[in-house]
């Protein structure tokens, strides 16, 4: 196979977990004879600081171009402050998942049982496992609807922001995840504020519909204050969660901590269309960038998601997954994951290790 990536390596640590998945991509790409490109795209502060804009013109055209992109991070402290559109790196995001269109977001919260030990919650509950999919959806609702400020006469100054769904919205992103769901344990959670917003009911009207439609998968709906506590009294119970943008954004940071380590949780950004992006779920963490210290496992895991969604390369990808397995099991660790006095590996030693058991 012949594919061509694109590489947005962004702030901070992104650079660093980006460049030991290049390796481990190549390495992959000799062992099962695939050729992979790679070309680099500037987004990001580091954009801000070179051409003066965190999405410059032409950066979609250039992931077009590609058969997947692999995202780093992007942000910082150092952009945090503005208010113009084009010189925040977030804004960045948010653009290119809408040219791209890339309306599902597959955060995957999965306890690796090597570090079954680093989960904060109850022993029987850890015990219990945890292995769920967040579906989030990512082109629409409140990220994206009509931002407003303006003054009133009595009140001082005011802000709106509209939240919108439509119910070619909701299916495409309902489909995604009962397809999902029959690969998985065939549970779907939907999760919603019907009890208050109209955008809710429509959500819940439409996934009962598609819940007809699957009726070989178990669907449930649940409130979203439930499903915050729910994800830390009994994580175990879900399987696929499906819910709109800004739920997803929220539950899906509280599932990776339940896992134990934000620095080992990939996902996945699809469309309808090539090319889907592919980032870790952390963030550019500006504090221990430049010092050989990330864990670059979330990345290499990017990685194998991108194998298995775009290029349907099951086999690779569960190789990549297997070897970090192995690596931990091991008893390899980065200083995130790392119990108080254990030896920690550097983000290129670790990235090696994990290419030597490929
Ligand atoms: C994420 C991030 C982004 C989001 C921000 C940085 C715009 O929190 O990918 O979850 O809210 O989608
Ligand atoms: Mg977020």
């Amino acid at each position: 196979m012949n594919c061509k990536i694109a590489l947005i390596r962004g702030d901070g640590i992104g650079p660093e977990v980006v460049g030991e998945a290049v390796k481990v991509m190549e390495a992959v790409g000799e062992k099962y004879g695939h050729q992979f490109t790679f070309v680099d795209v500037l987004m990001g502060g580091c954009a801000i600081d070179a051409v003066g804009t965190s999405y410059p013109e032409g950066t979609a055209e250039k992931c077009r171009a590609c058969d997947a992109v692999l995202l780093g991070a992007v942000g910082g402290p150092k952009w945090g402050h503005a208010t113009e559109a084009a010189k925040r790196p977030e804004n960045a995001l948010l653009s290119i998942r809408k040219d791209l269109e890339l309306y599902a977001n597959l955060r995957p919260a999965s306890l690796r049982p090597a570090l079954a030990d680093a989960c904060p919650l109850k022993k029987e509950t850890a015990e219990r496992g945890i292995d769920l999919m967040i579906v989030r959806e990512l082109t629409g609702g409140i990220y994206f609807g009509r931002r407003e400020k303006y003054m009133t006469e009595d009140r001082g100054e005011e802000a709106a922001d509209r939240m919108a769904y439509s119910e070619m919205e909701i299916e495409r992103i309902g489909r995604r995840a009962f397809e999902l769901a029959r690969l998985r344990n065939k549970k779907v959670a939907s999760v919603d504020k019907a009890n208050v917003l109209e955008t809710s009911r429509l959500w819940r009207k439409t996934m009962h519909r598609l819940a007809e439609e699957y009726s070989d998968v178990a669907y449930e709906d649940v409130l979203v204050d439930n499903a915050a506590m729910q994800l830390v009294k009994d994580p175990g119970q879900f399987d696929v969660v499906v819910t709109e943008n800004m739920f997803g954004d929220i539950l899906s940071d509280e599932a990776s901590m339940i896992t134990g380590s934000i620095g080992l949780l990939p996902s996945a950004s699809i469309g309808d269309h090539a090319p889907g992006l592919y980032e870790p779920i952390h963030g550019s963490a500006p504090d221990i960038a430049g010092q050989d210290k990330a864990n670059p496992i979330a990345t290499i895991l990017s990685v194998a998601m991108m194998f298995r969604y775009s290029f349907h390369l099951p086999e690779e990808a569960a190789a990549i997954e297997k070897a970090v397995d192995q690596v931990l099991a091991e008893g390899w660790r980065t200083a995130d994951i790392a119990k108080p006095g254990e030896e920690t590996v550097g983000t290129v030693r670790m990235g090696e290790l994990i290419r030597e058991r490929l």
